[in-house]
């Protein structure tokens, strides 16, 4: 059996009070729970080192929503992933369809930022997911073959198994309508599938597979109950302890 994994991607929100605010709440209320899966918070880069000491000993573990692939050097507003562990970061979302469609970011750029990722101990959660156009379309299996299969050239079997997956349809992101658990389940086993295809059916076994676009408390525990739906990747409704809570004891 996989342990679902419950991920809070908060975006540009929160500043520094509010982070501290949201994350005591969280934790507190994760105190008092027998949790059943695990839980990743990825605040906005201001408040992750605050959110590291905050989290320390607690159920929570933190990430980050991005980073550049380069070591260091002239690259104004980027951060590195030696940056991100040197506050404390264990993971970090990589490709998701925001970085892709407002910030240009290509398949083989996220396949840079995950190969350094790997390299400095990070564990990439790593979006991938069609257009409402490309669904429409009827080419969603295709889409998803080539984001996977470039996003993950040259990463390892070993390296595969620090690897989180999000399947998360654009169409689904911050607009209410999420993916019917059918529909999601549909793709999650495409892409395990062509993660046994490439890596060997005993990785594609324990793959975590997410699912994320518009879950929320009362979607949740239908999405969850899939045979490869293996946790979330949560948008909004992470960014409110209780619907944040709600979903995490839905699993
Ligand atoms: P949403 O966002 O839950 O607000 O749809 C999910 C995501 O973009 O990761």
């Amino acid at each position: 059996m996989r342990r679902k994994v419950i991920a809070g991607n908060w975006k540009m929100h929160k500043d520094l009070s509010e982070s501290q605010n949201l994350i005591s709440k969280l934790t507190n209320a994760l105190n008092k729970e027998e949790t059943k899966c695990d839980v990743i918070i990825c605040p906005p880069f201001t408040s992750l080192s605050e959110a590291a000491a905050l989290v320390k000993n607690t159920k929570v573990k933190l990430g980050a929503q991005n980073m550049y692939f380069e070591d260091k050097g002239a690259f104004t507003g980027e951060i590195s992933a030696a940056m991100l562990k040197s506050v404390g970061c264990e993971y970090v979302i990589l490709g998701h369809s925001e970085r892709r469609t407002i910030f240009g970011e290509s398949d083989s750029t996220v396949n840079k930022k995950i190969k350094k990722a790997l390299s400095s101990g990070l564990r990439p959660i790593f979006c991938i997911g069609e257009s409402l156009v490309e669904r429409e379309k009827g080419i969603t299996n295709e889409v998803v073959k080539r984001q996977v299969t470039e996003g993950l050239q040259q990463v390892s079997k070993g390296e595969m198994e620090k690897i989180i997956i999000a399947y998360e349809p654009i169409w689904a992101i911050g607009t209410g309508v999420n993916a019917t658990p059918q529909q999601a389940q549909e793709v999650h086993v495409f892409v395990r599938n062509l993660i046994g295809e490439i890596f060997g059916s005993d990785t594609a076994e324990k793959q975590i597979i997410q699912y994320g676009g518009s879950v929320k408390p009362d979607n949740a525990a239908d999405l969850l109950s899939q045979t490869d739906i293996d946790g979330a990747l949560v948008g909004g409704a992470c960014l409110d302890a209780d619907s944040f809570m709600s979903i995490i004891k839905s699993v």
